[in-house]
């Protein structure tokens, strides 16, 4: 029998960590843009949303949830690193004359979107939650003392580069849930001959519906539809 120390080292418990841990980012994402669209209802809905998040179980349900995706982040990040290592280790001793086909293509791009969605989260985390970068927009209170979250957001996207920056974020964050999605069903196994048209499209439909909806905040700012 294999030890537990074998099991986690496979591929195969890897691919499954990758496919586990990249659906709990998915639903995060989910969540995150149900909370980022109510500021299309204005300051009070953000606001009150925003203070709320933080007040979860006396303050510790943002802690646990933040435990959680540090530790979802860090698994998934490190399986993905470990996986394409072993790829191209195999694709070494594979016939050079071999033309890559074109899922390998998709699936060997994956390394570079994932490594571009962490500089943007960094980016992103030193913008909105450390008030590290573009700190002007960082410590507005509002009337009833809260966290001025609409305010920084409104503000923060009124600067055309800001703007820019998150869109190209979220086309990279779209294109890698697109093939990651499809790739996490066939790890688990997620196959039906007759509903295998309606798989294959969950994730280019929920790729695109994330990434254009996380995009609908900034565009509609900067063409001053919110807060103009
Ligand atoms: C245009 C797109 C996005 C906007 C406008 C946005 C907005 C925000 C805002 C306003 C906060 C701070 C909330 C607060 O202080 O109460 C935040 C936090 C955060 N966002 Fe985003 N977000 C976007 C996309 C994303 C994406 C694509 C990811 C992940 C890949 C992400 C990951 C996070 C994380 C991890 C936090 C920190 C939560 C915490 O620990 O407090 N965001 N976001």
């Amino acid at each position: 029998m294999r030890s537990f120390g074998e099991v986690w080292k496979s591929t195969v418990f890897q691919k499954w960590i990758m496919a586990v841990t990249g659906i709990l980012l998915v639903l995060f994402l989910v969540g995150h843009l149900s909370g980022n669209l109510l500021i299309f209802l204005g300051p009070e809905a953000m606001n009150s949303y925003a203070l709320g998040l933080k007040e979860l179980l006396h303050g510790a349900g943002i802690w646990i949830a933040r435990i959680g995706l540090l530790v979802m982040f860090f698994l998934h990040i490190r399986a993905g690193i470990i996986l394409s290592a072993r790829n191209r280790a195999s694709k070494g001793i594979r016939n050079a004359k071999t033309e890559p086909r074109a899922s390998s293509v998709a699936s060997r791009s994956m390394i570079y979107t994932g490594l571009l969605i962490v500089v943007y989260v960094l980016y992103h985390l030193a913008h909105f939650t450390w008030g590290a970068v573009h700190a002007e927009y960082y410590s507005y209170i509002d009337a009833a003392g809260r966290h001025d979250v609409y305010r920084m957001v409104v503000e923060s996207f009124q600067q055309p580069t800001i703007v820019v920056a998150y869109v190209v974020a979220m086309i990279v964050t779209g294109l890698h849930l697109n093939h990651a999605i499809a790739s996490a069903f066939q790890t688990l196994g997620v196959t039906h001959p007759r509903f295998s048209p309606i798989i294959r499209s969950v994730g280019p439909l929920v790729g695109a519906g994330l990434a254009l909806g996380f995009m609908a905040v900034p565009v509609a700012i900067l063409l001053g539809l919110v807060g103009g």
